[in-house]
Formats: C-alpha cells, sequence, structure tokens
C-alpha cells in the first residue's frame, strides 16, 4: 500500500508513470507544473517536447491564446448562473452546422459519459438492451466486458465486443443479435483506418435489424478532420461522440445526431450540474474557429506525416528494436521488439528532454513544427543506436 493520496497515483490510467515508462522506473518525470504550445515542465523544471497531448485532448497546443481568451471571458462573466447560457444554443447551432449530420447534439463533461448517454437514447429509442462496442468508451459500466471487479455479471451480459475492420464477424454478430441489439457503439480508427467495407457493413447491417449506430470519434473528430472519420469517409452514423479536442483541454464532450434519438432526452435523464459552464463551451467555439481559420486538420496530416515517415525510416534502419509502426500520420506510434525495450526508449527519451509514447498514441498538434519533428525523429535515432 503506498502513501500516496491519489491511489494508484492519478486519477488518469494513461498517464501513470507505469503506463509512459514501465513499471518501477526512478529516474523519469512524474508530476508536471506548466504546459504551453507542444512542450511541458516537470515538477523539478525540466522542458520535454511533449507528444502525449494531454492523451490527444488537445490538438492546437497547450493554452493556445485564442482559446485561453475565450476561456478569460467567460469566468469574468460569471462561469455557471441561474439559467442555460445563451453559449450553449449558440455552440451547439455552430456544430450542427459544421457537422451536418448532427441535427441536435447534448453537452456532457467526459467522453465516458456522453458514450454512455449515446447507449441510453439507443436503448430508449429501441426498447432493446445489447450493445455492441469496438474499442476504448471509457470506464463506465455498460461497455465492460470480461469480468471488470465492481461491474454486475447482468450488466457484462448485455454487452458483446465487436473486433474493428472485420465485415464478415461485424455481419454475423449484428444479425446473430438481431432484434435484441439496441447499439453498435465503434471507434472508427483503432492503429489503422477502418476499411470501406467493414463501415458499409455496419452501417447497412444496423439498419436491417433497427439497431443505432454510434460513431465515438473522441479521438478522431477535431484531428482527421473536424468532424473526424464520418467527413473523411463520408459515412454518417445515427449518433456521434465528440471529446477530447473538442475544447481543446477544457472539459466538454457532445453526443448528437438524427433529432427522432435525440428526442429521446425527453423519456429518459441526462443530465449533469456542470455540464453547461461556459469556460468549456467557450473554449470550444474558439477551438472550432481556430480549427477552420487555420486548416488545422490539414497541418496535423503534414506534420504527422514528417513524423510517420520518420518513424518508418528508423524502423528500416533499427529492426533489432523496432519491429513496426502503429497508427496513422495524427497519432502514430512505434511497436517494439520487447517491452524491456519499449520502456528503456521511453526512459531515455525522457532524459533527453522528449515525451514520446511506448505502444500507445503520439499526438502531433498545431503547435508541433517541422524543427519540433526533426529534433524528435534526432532523439529517437540517438537512443536506438545506443540501444542497438
Ligand atoms: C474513443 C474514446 N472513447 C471514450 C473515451 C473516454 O473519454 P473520457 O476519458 O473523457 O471519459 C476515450 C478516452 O480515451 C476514448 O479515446
Amino acid at each position: 500500500m503506498s502513501d500516496w493520496r491519489v491511489p494508484g497515483f492519478t486519477s488518469t490510467g494513461s498517464k501513470r508513470p507505469d503506463a509512459l515508462f514501465g513499471p518501477g522506473e526512478q529516474s523519469v518525470p512524474t508530476r508536471m507544473t506548466r504546459a504551453s504550445g507542444c512542450r511541458v515542465w516537470d515538477a523539478d523544471g525540466r522542458e520535454y517536447v511533449d507528444y502525449v497531448m494531454a492523451l490527444g485532448a488537445v490538438a492546437l497546443g497547450y493554452g493556445h491564446p485564442a482559446v485561453n481568451q475565450a476561456a478569460q471571458e467567460a469566468i469574468a462573466v460569471g462561469v455557471v448562473g441561474a439559467l442555460p447560457p445563451v453559449l450553449e444554443e449558440e455552440l451547439a447551432e455552430a456544430l450542427c452546422r459544421r457537422l451536418p449530420w448532427l441535427d441536435r447534439v447534448r453537452f456532457l463533461k467526459t467522453g465516458a459519459e456522453a458514450v454512455a448517454a449515446a447507449v441510453r437514447l439507443a436503448r430508449a429509442a429501441t426498447g432493446r438492451d445489447h450493445a455492441l462496442g469496438c474499442g476504448y468508451h471509457g470506464w463506465l459500466d455498460w461497455c465492460q466486458g470480461g469480468a471488470m471487479a465492481g461491474v454486475p455479471a447482468a450488466t457484462r451480459l448485455l454487452y458483446g465486443e465487436l473486433p474493428f475492420n472485420d465485415p464478415a464477424r461485424a455481419r454475423d454478430q449484428i444479425r446473430d443479435l438481431g432484434d435484441r441489439l439496441a447499439v453498435v457503439v465503434v471507434e472508427p480508427v483503432i492503429v489503422a483506418e477502418p476499411n470501406r467495407e467493414w463501415l458499409d457493413v455496419l452501417r447497412a447491417e444496423t439498419e436491417r435489424v433497427g439497431a443505432v449506430l454510434v460513431f465515438d470519434e473522441i479521438k478522431t473528430a477535431f484531428r482527421l478532420a473536424v468532424g473526424g472519420v464520418a467527413e473523411r469517409y463520408g459515412v454518417e452514423p445515427d449518433l456521434t461522440v465528440l471529446g477530447k479536442a473538442l475544447a481543446n483541454g477544457f472539459p466538454l464532450a457532445v453526443v448528437g445526431g438524427r433529432a427522432d434519438l435525440m428526442a429521446g432526452v425527453a423519456h429518459t435523464w441526462i443530465s449533469s450540474t456542470l455540464a453547461t459552464e461556459g469556460v468549456a463551451l467557450a473554449a470550444a467555439r474558439a477551438t472550432l474557429e481556430v480549427f477552420e481559420r487555420d486548416d488545422v486538420c490539414a497541418h496535423l496530416h503534414r506534420v504527422g506525416t514528417r513524423l510517420l515517415h520518420g518513424l518508418h525510416r528508423l524502423q528500416h534502419a533499427y529492426p533489432a528494436v523496432v519491429s513496426g509502426i502503429g497508427g496513422i500520420a495524427e497519432m502514430c506510434f512505434l511497436h517494439y521488439v520487447n517491452d524491456d525495450l519499449s520502456r528503456t526508449m521511453a526512459v531515455e527519451c525522457a532524459k533527453r528532454g522528449l515525451l514520446f509514447k511506448r505502444t500507445a498514441y503520439n499526438f502531433v498538434s498545431l503547435a508541433h513544427g517541422d524543427t519540433d519533428v526533426d529534433m524528435t525523429l534526432g532523439v529517437l535515432e540517438e537512443v536506438l543506436k545506443g540501444i542497438q
């Protein structure tokens, strides 16, 4: 039993030192004091170029001036109050205009809550209980397969996992559940881009059995395209969930989609005291404006491609350490030959002022330029050379 006041060291699983660097590592940065652009400073004042980027929740760079300005203005007018803010409807209008497959939206604070709301709405609309999921959808009960401690067995029985990019299995699983299936929730990019046939099968088969198709675009919207995979591939889900980069690090998530499904809010209960506090709403509106004005997704793709090409070069040069590349330009990582090497790489990179995730997504941002990427590839190569 440790004497940390926060059991498990931090509330955020993927930021734990053992997740970032491996268990038992001593000489690694554990807590930070400041972040700006693509850089963070640890508790000892050391500076790092960062690709954790708040686990993808920041795509414009930390502390983007336009977003900060909007947040400060929202603080100045009181943050919360007696009535719903005008800004809630204004942001909803802007999102629905930009992502036209959203007729209506509701705001929440976390991604997990927003996906759970989508599932609740799907169950309310269909009168059915079963859910299929693909990918990570947060920590709440509805989507925990396996024997997760604390999740009732009866809840687990209602959830099944659907493999990514496997059209035949998707067709079979959806047809098997048939008129018991309320909802299929998918992360539409998992390490690779989705294939067209899988997306088409998901769309056609959910329609066929009368289930609701939800795209969990928490990592992909405001990154691959403002409208995520739905926009890039031209496939319209019934409901969409947004989060992470939506408000560039301020806590906000969205569930939205077809008006008839969203009307289900009248027959169930989805509510959160601080869902419409003004700071995150203002931050999201400013974030959306910057995405459009600065063509942020094009930058993420260009700078991410430079990084990805560099990683491929390193893989060819150091095959004894690097066994492959995962992900896409906008979020990518190196596969290492074994876990020991992946830990050594993360630790040695940190010693050289680079936070680069091992076998989990590294996220580029608007604040990452060519020089940062070239410095990153240089550090990775220096460490690889040393190990090899
Ligand atoms: C695809 C996806 N869905 C849902 C979640 C849960 O979001 P949150 O951690 O904000 O609850 C995450 C978080 O990583 C995610 O990546």
